[in-house]
């Protein structure tokens, strides 16, 4: 079969997004839904108010589809089979990713090997003709020399006598970091092997790096996300992550990573394997916490002050290590992927947190 007739359109039938009540999933949905498809949003709870409102909302905006609930759970066999019946593409953005206090090994576990579930049901559908999956820069980072720019054709796992002896499988259920790793890179692989073996579809994946933007709900205010963070920072707090606060963030807007999960359904260009790293477009996404602080105090003058990492006479008191540098070259290039700007991408983020009131204005 020609690589172009597994490409979906709204036209070839119904788009599944697991993990749809999610920060990154909710998202997919609203943007599924305008461009016309029917939408199968899977969430573990039908009836939890927090989980849905916000998806069950976006029927009333207008949009061009509609979005209707399953309830499925990675961890169950089988549970996936009624939503995925029938379907054209399956988005699958649901992942156990740690935020609720899961061991490593639990993380792996929901990262990786439940996702024998998801699969199993794709290939029983007989109709899915496009799987995409969303990995994370996390299947791609490495240890690398400070300035190295990374791209689709790099694995985590390379470069392995500079991880000194902690790529392993044993370090699983001791470090989540590596769990997680491990866990994106081989799903991505068995999800590219299943599908050139199964031929009736493709899977592709996208591969986020510090993803912020709006959020659509209170339940996506996840303790130690990325728009998280922001939130705090804005409240006046120091950043806790990085190396006492100091990292190199690589953004992306939320919403730029729904649509290149879209355009993965629809593309001719891409194909089986295919993976793209959704990070910042050029280098004016990519800021030490202390660029990101003063960035926001631009924004917002108005707020006393904003926290980050530790200053001395308005400098950073000590250097960051410069990476993870990447960019979205390849989803520009391969998708059409037109991205949003910082400045609008960290604006978007703080209204919608004081929209909710989850921030004081
Ligand atoms: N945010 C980032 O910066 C980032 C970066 C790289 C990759 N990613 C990846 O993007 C995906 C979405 O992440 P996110 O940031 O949107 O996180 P999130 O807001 O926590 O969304 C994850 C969703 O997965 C669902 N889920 C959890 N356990 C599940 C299970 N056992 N069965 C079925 N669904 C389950 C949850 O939905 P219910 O509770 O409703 O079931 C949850 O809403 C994940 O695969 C993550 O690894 C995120």
């Amino acid at each position: 079969m020609p690589k172009h007739e597994f490409a979906v359109s709204p036209a070839d039938g119904a788009m599944v997004v697991t993990g749809a009540s999610g920060y990154i999933g909710a998202w997919i949905v609203r943007d599924c839904m305008e461009q016309g498809y029917e939408v199968r949003a899977c969430v573990r709870d039908t009836n939890n108010p927090t989980k849905i409102q916000h998806l069950m909302q976006l029927n009333s905006l207008g949009l061009r589809g509609q979005v209707t609930l399953y309830e499925a759970d990675l961890f169950k066999a089988g549970s996936y089979d009624e939503a995925f019946a029938g379907a054209a593409a399956v988005i699958h953005a649901g992942a156990t990713v740690g935020f609720n206090r899961e061991t490593p090994q639990e993380v792996y576990d929901g990262c990786f090997k439940e996702n024998a579930h998801v699969i199993e049901s794709v290939k029983r559908s007989g109709s899915v003709r496009r799987f995409v999956f969303t990995s994370s820069f996390a299947a791609v980072g490495h240890p690398r020399d400070q300035g190295y720019v990374f791209t689709e054709k790099d694995w985590c796992g390379d470069n392995g006598e500079a991880y000194k002896g902690r790529w392993n499988e044993e370090q699983i259920p001791l470090d989540r970091d590596i769990a997680y790793a491990m866990a994106k890179a081989n799903t991505e692989k068995l999800i590219y092997a299943e599908a050139a073996a199964n031929g009736g579809f493709e899977a592709l994946a996208i591969l986020p790096l510090h993803v912020i933007g709006p959020i659509m709900s209170a339940n996506n205010d996840q303790p130690w996300s990325w728009q998280n963070h922001i939130k705090r920072m804005m409240q006046g707090k120091p950043y806790k992550g990085g190396r006492e606060g100091r990292m190199l963030w690589n953004c992306v807007d939320v919403r730029d990573v729904a649509r290149a999960h879209r355009l993965c359904v629809e593309t001719t260009v891409g194909a089986n394997g295919s993976r793209y790293i959704l990070a910042a477009a050029d280098r004016s996404g990519e800021l030490f916490t202390w660029q990101l602080q003063q960035q926001l105090s631009v924004l917002f003058p108005a707020t006393a002050a904003v926290g980050g990492e530790p200053m001395r006479n308005g400098m950073p008191a000590k250097a960051s290590y410069d990476a993870p540098r990447a960019y979205c070259l390849l989803a520009r290039q391969e998708l059409g992927l037109q991205t949003y700007d910082l400045q609008t991408t960290l604006r978007d983020t703080v209204d919608a947190y004081r929209k909710l009131a989850l921030l004081q204005p």
